[in-house]
């Protein structure tokens, strides 16, 4: 048996001995008590009685075994023209201030702070700062509407928000504050107050009272220490797309995280502590909490926070440059931005102005890799190109090629086998296991290993009916696929209405959500189309009310403006198509699958369940007025 199947069998046969192990690499103000608690399943708690703090163990600890000096942050900003390095001691004293900052505010142990940040270090300084006085942080994504925003606010129940005057987006400045106080005036709960940081570009205009310029608050409180919280305590939650327009807030527990993560970054990306680790990803996405923030810095590595765009920040050489400046060893990004790159530069000319000595590997995640930006990332980069599947909910990969065990032989399609901790499985609807390369639901035998979710905030019966409900004894991801006859695992679909446009993962039925608001929408429905850039981007189907008589364009680019102003850019929604009707089952189901697949230009058999099979040949032609299925 290699390295690489002896570790994993060891973490399947005794995970307690496993991950206890692990832990020791972990500072602890108090031991755990007992590593798992699986006594009231689905929910399981990982060391519990032990007690820690994650800002220490992100950079204090650093500080006192003599880290200090070394950079921590690397803030790389084109759209800005501006590059600032922060060593551990720097990060120290700043989180330390506005740590006391937030404790002037009144946030204490278990209060909630929302970040609707971009990519600026204040956004890492306020996330430490947050757990460092045993405060829950959930930081929404700047490219979200004021409408998501105020959801999240009145899930969360924030204390205080912190934000900035605004994002630079490429060659756009887009102020954030007005989008703020928007949420703040359609939310329910109301903060006691935001703290904002002013940028030169755009002046933010404050709410007596309420608001707090960063400056201020940073100047006027003593720095705090940190706070002990107990393992199974939050240390965040981050929001993420569910089937409906609420989102789930997904609840990361302190212990679990920090020690899986930590675990992470040897064993699954190779990288020691100095080493330079960059995931080009937005704070406001789990790939930023865990890779931009928190395993980097409890790992004592450099991390860099990238304020700019795979092309466009000047051009598609952009990411070997910031490789080659800051002695890159591990890079991790979502294939689109590689497919963007591919785009501009299929040649990967712009790859030879630079030194990329340093570059040992090239991580990719966010959504399914297709074979060609594989291929194009092998050829070009010639360093190992690793495919890893995971999710917001599992916080960490669940199924990587572990470079740091052993690097097993690559398979285009397939992320590798699961990691070390995940048992995973792939069930038939009856709940028995599927033979080798057939398809089923990916599931994950429970207990999860440390550092997954623990609950989904103030819902826990959303927790067991979203995820553990359908196979008991399993954690369903929502994805379908096979594990091969070398126990590979290859994602093939979602088994929800989730689409993945450029990496994000947005909720159909949300945009539906908002069609359906529309006055002039009867019905509507979402589906995922391919795209050869986002992998996948959202297209519209509207039946309207009998008697509109006003031009369809007119209301297509009125739903695309609703679902720009309530969920947000990011959603990508920008075309849409009127029809008469909508495909569905006898039982009155829409087959959005169907759709899909005329849109994708598959072939497509009418289901025997349909109602009416002529639909069909009415929805290709409506699909043709708007450029679907597309060529080439
Ligand atoms: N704040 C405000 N708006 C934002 C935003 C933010 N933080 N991030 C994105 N947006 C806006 C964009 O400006 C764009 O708006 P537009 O419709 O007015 O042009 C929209 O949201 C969609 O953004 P994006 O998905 O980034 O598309 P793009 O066309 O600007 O760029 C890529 C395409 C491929 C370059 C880009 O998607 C990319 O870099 N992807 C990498 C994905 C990634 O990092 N995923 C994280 C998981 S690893
Ligand atoms: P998110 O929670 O936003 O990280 O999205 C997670 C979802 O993105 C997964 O459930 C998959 O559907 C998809 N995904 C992420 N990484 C991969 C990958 N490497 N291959 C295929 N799909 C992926």
């Amino acid at each position: 048996m290699g390295r690489f199947h002896e570790v994993y069998r060891r973490s399947m046969a005794d995970p307690t001995a496993f991950w206890a192990e692990a832990a020791e690499d972990v500072a602890w103000t108090r031991r755990w008590d007992q590593v798992v608690d699986d006594s009231r399943p689905p929910f399981s708690r990982w060391f519990v009685g032990g007690e820690t703090n994650t800002c220490y163990n992100a950079i204090d600890r650093h500080v006192e075994a003599g880290r200090g000096e070394q950079p921590a942050l690397i803030h790389d900003s084109p759209v800005t023209g501006t590059v600032a390095t922060y060593t551990y001691r720097e990060m120290q004293e700043r989180i330390a201030r506005f740590a006391g900052a937030l404790r002037g505010l009144g946030v204490g142990y278990g209060d909630r702070v929302i970040l609707y940040m971009p990519m600026i270090p204040e956004a890492l300084v306020a996330m430490l700062a947050t757990v460092r006085i045993g405060a829950v942080h959930s930081v929404v994504f700047g490219g979200f509407a004021a409408k998501e925003l105020a959801t999240r606010i009145d899930d969360a129940t924030p204390k205080v928000i912190v934000s900035a005057s605004c994002g630079v987006e490429g060659q756009r400045v887009l102020a954030y504050k007005p989008l703020l106080d928007r949420a703040i005036e359609l939310a329910a709960h109301k903060p006691q107050h935001c703290v904002i940081k002013q940028r030169p570009q755009v002046e933010a205009e404050l709410a007596p009272g309420r608001d707090v310029l960063w400056e201020d608050a940073e100047a006027a409180a003593p720095p705090a220490g940190c706070v002990p919280v107990k393992a199974t305590d939050p240390a965040y939650i981050l929001y993420t797309s569910g089937t409906t327009g609420q989102p789930k807030g997904v609840v990361r527990p302190t212990g679990g995280h920090l020690v899986a993560l930590k675990w992470s970054m040897k064993n699954i990306y190779d990288v020691d502590p100095g080493d330079v680790y960059w995931a080009a990803s937005d704070v406001g996405w789990v790939v930023g909490h865990s890779y931009i923030v928190y395993a980097p810095l409890f790992h004592g590595c450099t991390t860099v926070l990238y304020e700019g765009k795979p092309v466009g920040t000047p051009d598609a050489g952009a990411f070997w440059r910031v490789i080659a400046d800051h002695k890159v060893k591990v890079m991790f990004t979502a294939p689109t931005a590689i497919r963007a790159i591919k785009k501009e530069d299929p040649d990967g000319k712009l790859l030879a102005k630079y030194d990329m000595s340093n570059f040992k590997a090239q991580f990719l995640a966010g959504e399914r890799c297709d074979p060609d930006t594989l291929k194009w990332c092998q050829d070009k980069l010639k360093v190992p190109t690793v495919d890893h599947w995971w999710q917001t909910e599992t916080g960490w990969p669940i199924v990587s090629n572990c470079l740091g065990i052993e690097e097993l032989p690559y398979k285009p399609g397939s992320p590798t086998h699961p990691v070390p901790g995940w048992d995973v499985q792939v069930l038939a609807p009856d709940g028995s296991a599927v033979k080798p390369n057939e398809i089923g639901a990916i599931s994950i035998k429970l207990p999860l290993p440390p550092g997954a979710l623990s609950t989904l905030w103030n819902n826990d019966d959303r927790f067991v009916t979203s995820y553990m409900t359908e196979y008991p004894g399993f954690y369903q991801t929502g994805d379908a696929g096979v594990i091969d006859d070398d126990g590979y695992l290859h994602v093939m679909t979602r088994t929800d209405d989730i689409i993945n446009v450029a990496g994000h993962r947005l909720s159909t039925g949300g945009m539906e959500e908002v069609l359906a608001n529309h006055p002039d929408v009867a019905e509507c429905a979402v589906i995922g189309v391919a795209d050869a850039l986002k992998g996948q981007v959202p297209l519209g189907f509207l039946v309207l009310k009998d008697g509109v008589n006003k031009p369809h364009e007119q209301i297509v680019a009125e739903v695309v403006t609703m679902v720009r102003e309530r969920i947000g850019p990011v959603a990508a929604f920008k075309v849409a198509t009127v029809v008469q009707r909508l495909p569905k089952t006898r039982s009155g189901k829409i087959l959005r699958r169907t759709m899909q697949k005329i849109a994708d230009g598959q072939d497509v058999a009418a289901p025997a369940t349909i109602d009416d099979p002529a639909i069909l040949g009415e929805i290709a032609q409506s699909l043709q007025t708007v450029g679907y299925p597309q060529k080439g």
